[in-house]
C-alpha cells in the first residue's frame, strides 16, 4: 500500500520508518525537497539533518507536500507543525480529496507572552490556539470537506505510537475521533498493525479538543517522571 506522511520532524520520521518496515511504500512530504536535503544542522528537537536520516532509511521517497499526498492510495498522516497545518493542507486540498487524513499535530504557539507563564526545562510552555471551543482537527476538517479527518496518535510520543509494546508491554490506550467511521476503522487497523490492542473510539471529531488539550498533561506527566524531552509512558483507560 502507498502511504504518505506529511512532515519531516521526529514524529513523521517515526511513522515513515515504521510504515516502511511494515511493507508500505512510503512517501514523505516536505515544503521544499532540495531545501530539506540541504540542511546540515539538527532541527529544534535535536533530530539529525533529514538527509542523514534518509540515508539510513532507503526506499522512502521525499516529495513536496502535494505530491506526497497525491501518491497515497488511501491514508495520509499529518505531521506538519500544528500552527501551520491548516494553511499548508488547504493548499493541497485537491491531492487530499477522497483520502483519510490522520492528524496528530498540536496547535502550539511557541513564542507568546503570558501573565502566568509555565516555565519548563526547555522554555515557557507553548499555548494552544485553538482550544476549548475548537480544535486543529476540526479546523482541518472544515478546510478539507472532501477529506476524512481522524484525530489520533496525539496523546503519545510518536516513537511510542509506532512501538506501543516498548511501554508497559503494550497495555495502554490509544484514541481515535472523527466524523467518518470508515476512516476511523482504517486508522484503527493501522494502529493494530503498529501493535496496539486497546484503541478507544471517542466518537465525533469534536473530541479532538480534549485530545489536543491533553498535550499539557502529557508534558506534566513527563516532568513528573523526570522525562524532560518527550515522555515515554502510556495512559490506560481502566474499565
Ligand atoms: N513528535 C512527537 O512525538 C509528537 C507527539 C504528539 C504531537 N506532536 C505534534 O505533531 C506535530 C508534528 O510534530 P513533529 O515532531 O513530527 O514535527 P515538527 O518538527 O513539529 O514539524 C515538522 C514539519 O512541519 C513543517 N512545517 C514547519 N513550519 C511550516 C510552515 N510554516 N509551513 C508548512 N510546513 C511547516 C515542516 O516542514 P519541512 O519539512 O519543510 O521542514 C516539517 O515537515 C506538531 O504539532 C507536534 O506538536 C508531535
Amino acid at each position: 500500500m502507498k502511504t504518505a506522511v506529511l512532515g519531516t520532524g521526529g514524529g513523521g520520521r517515526a511513522h515513515a520508518a515504521k510504515l516502511a518496515e511494515l511493507g508500505h511504500e512510503v512517501y514523505v512530504g516536505t515544503r521544499d525537497v532540495e531545501g530539506t536535503l540541504a540542511r546540515t544542522e539538527p532541527d529544534m528537537m535535536g533530530n539529525p539533518p533529514y538527509k542523514q536520516w534518509l540515508a539510513d532509511h532507503p526506499g522512502i521517497t521525499l516529495l513536496p507536500f502535494g505530491e506526497a499526498a497525491a501518491a497515497a492510495d488511501e491514508i495520509v498522516i499529518n505531521g506538519i507543525d500544528g500552527h501551520n497545518a491548516v494553511t499548508a493542507l488547504t493548499a493541497i486540498a485537491d491531492q487530499l480529496a477522497g483520502k483519510t487524513l490522520i492528524d496528530y499535530a498540536v496547535p502550539f504557539i511557541y513564542q507568546h507572552e503570558t501573565e502566568h507563564p509555565w516555565p519548563t526545562p526547555w522554555g515557557v510552555m507553548p499555548k494552544l490556539d485553538p482550544c476549548d471551543t475548537d480544535s486543529l482537527g476540526e479546523r482541518i476538517q472544515r478546510a478539507l470537506p472532501r477529506t476524512k479527518v481522524v484525530k489520533s496518535f496525539v496523546t503519545q510520543e510518536q516513537t511510542t505510537v509506532v512501538d506501543p509494546n516498548a511501554v508497559g508491554g503494550g497495555d495502554h490506550t490509544m484514541f481515535v475521533a472523527g466524523d467518518h467511521s470508515d476512516a476511523k476503522q482504517q486508522t484503527t487497523d493501522l494502529l493494530t498493525s503498529y501493535g496496539w490492542s486497546d484503541v478507544l473510539d471517542l466518537g465525533p471529531l469534536v473530541c479532538a479538543r480534549g485530545m489536543e488539550m491533553y498535550a499539557h498533561m502529557h508534558s506534566a506527566i513527563g516532568f513528573g517522571l523526570g522525562q524532560q524531552f518527550g515522555g515515554h509512558f502510556g495512559i490506560k483507560v481502566v474499565r
